[in-house]
């Protein structure tokens, strides 16, 4: 079955789908992104991420190029024409296309690009074996938490993270604290039980998953607390896993070689994945089918 993508008002072939050489994401990753994971057709938690990805736009002053009304059309178009029951969307919004230069107008038409992708969410490997991860320097920009194109520097880090054996990265900022995964929230389970996670305090990306996470641990009267963590601290908590929206909640097992607690995926991640999904299909208050006012 040929795939769609959406490209400036046009739903095209997806192999033919293209911005100009002139796009300002192109020349200056001056652009945003939103991932969100269509699971049994419906988009999940719909509106964490618009509102995410109204915050990044408005963060660097970008236009909306439609309503929120339309753009959810829009999403909903590609996921119908693409007959995709459980995937991906990847959405793009740039500046826009200007002849290159530092300096930039008001007046620039900003570029929306969709995309959709199937994706197996059984994550049946990564939940039975947990994944590894290895620590690597963060050097991303100061803004992590606007979620724009500019991954170089998480790319590199996953890369290097798999060259060494590893599944993934886990980025560690100059004091040494632990900020996030290549492309995912990092969280440790204490020994006496509480559920930690770096607090957002513009070193990360504030996950919607984190937060929804959050609010369902909240339900269970699980202790969360919002604090910066060491690697060695993670290496010796009983638990890890991390969180996004592709993956949902998997579980780490060893963090640079050294297992975490006895090396296995743990039960609090487990439980967790399992009223997040819950979660996502409508129990805990999660705003389904939602329509912006
Ligand atoms: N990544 N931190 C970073 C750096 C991320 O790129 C992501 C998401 C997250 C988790 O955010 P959320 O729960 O809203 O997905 C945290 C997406 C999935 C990606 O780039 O593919």
């Amino acid at each position: 079955m040929p795939r769609f993508a959406y490209v400036d008002g046009r739903y095209v072939p997806h192999a033919k789908a293209c911005v100009h050489i002139e796009d300002r994401g192109f020349q200056f990753a001056d652009a945003v992104y939103e991932v969100i994971a269509i699971r049994g057709g419906v988009l999940m938690d719909e509106r964490g991420h618009i509102d995410r990805l109204v915050r990044s736009l408005n963060e660097l002053k970008i236009a909306l190029p439609m309503s929120i009304a339309a753009l959810q059309l829009v999403m909903r178009e590609l996921v119908r024409r693409n007959r995709v029951h459980d995937a991906a969307l990847y959405m793009q919004i740039t500046r826009g296309q200007a002849p290159r230069d530092f300096r930039f107008g008001p007046g620039l038409v900003p570029t929306l690009v969709m995309t959709v992708r199937r994706a197996d969410f059984s994550h049946a490997k990564q939940l039975a074996d947990g994944l590894s991860v290895m620590a690597v320097r963060d050097i991303r920009w100061a803004r992590p938490d606007i979620k724009t194109v500019m991954l170089l520097p998480s790319s590199l880090a996953k890369m290097h993270a798999i060259e060494q054996g590893a599944d993934d990265a886990w980025l560690v900022d100059a004091d040494g604290y632990v900020t996030e995964g290549s492309s995912n929230n990092a969280w440790i389970v204490t020994g006496d039980g509480e559920i930690v996670t770096r607090p957002a305090d513009g070193r990360i990306l504030k996950g919607v998953t984190r937060n929804a996470l959050q609010h369902v641990a909240k339900l269970f009267q699980l202790r969360i607390v919002e604090r910066p963590f060491t690697i060695a601290e993670a290496q010796s908590a009983r638990e890890a896993f991390t969180t996004s929206a592709s993956a949902f909640v998997l579980p780490v097992v060893s963090i640079d070689g050294k297992p975490v607690g006895d090396g296995k995926p743990g039960p609090v991640a487990r439980d967790l994945r399992a009223q997040y999904l819950a979660y996502s299909n409508g129990a805990h208050g999660a705003p389904i089918g939602w329509t912006p006012s």
